[in-house]
């Protein structure tokens, strides 16, 4: 039903399976993976695509794509996979493709997001679920969750208090998504039934 990409600790993918989603593989361009690891032992399939042994972007986005069709998913769920794809991959999985991201999109896309967060002064941070489009960290937006930033706050605590809604909104969106009720209209989302697409975490 849902594949997950991944490229590290897999703490998102572990939420999604935690939360009881179909997740029928995970599959990492990383074979040291700790997510794999935590994934093989509940039991799902893991498969490993390394971008080093393809000479292209291209012919690594068209092994990646490979295995994701042999699993047939609905939906395939980016949870921390670290490699920017390219246009053609991001057409193949156009509207079941979904990244998270650590920041409230459109602000702070790319890398160090809470040092950048924390750089530019910003009171409030968060995380976003996105569909992928061939822009980095754009795309039409599922959910977000809105974090307060603290004065004491540094990257590490800013993280955790992120992260912690980062598996809260998650989940959601891919179970709103397998029930079908994500509606895409004129580049926005809105989820039929009318549930928040905005959670507050605590102050
Ligand atoms: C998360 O913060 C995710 O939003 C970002 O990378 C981190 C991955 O964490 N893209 P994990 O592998 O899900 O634990």
């Amino acid at each position: 039903m849902v594949v997950v990409l991944i490229s590290g600790r897999g703490s998102n993918m572990q939420a999604l399976v935690e939360a009881g989603l179909p997740v029928s593989a995970v599959i990492s361009n990383r074979a040291q993976a700790e997510g794999l690891r935590v994934a093989a032992a509940r039991g799902i399939a893991t498969r490993v695509v390394e971008h080093g042994g393809h000479a292209t972007r291209e012919a690594f986005d068209a092994a990646l794509a490979a295995a994701i069709e042999g699993f047939a998913p609905r939906l395939v769920a980016l949870a921390g996979f670290m490699r920017i794809l390219t246009p053609r991959f991001v057409e193949r999985f156009a509207g079941r493709l979904l990244n998270i991201h650590p920041s409230l999109l459109p602000a702070f896309p790319g890398l160090h997001t809470h040092e950048r967060a924390l750089a530019a002064g910003v009171k409030v941070h968060g995380c976003t679920v996105h569909f992928v489009t061939a822009e980095l960290d754009h795309g039409p937006i599922v959910i977000q969750a809105a974090v307060p930033v603290r004065a004491d706050d540094d990257a590490v605590t800013l993280a955790a208090r992120v992260l912690k809604q980062e598996h809260v909104i998650y989940p959601k969106a891919v179970r709103w998504f397998l029930d079908g009720r994500v509606a895409l209209a004129n580049g926005a989302v809105h989820i039929r039934g009318g549930d928040a697409q905005l959670v507050m975490a605590p102050h």
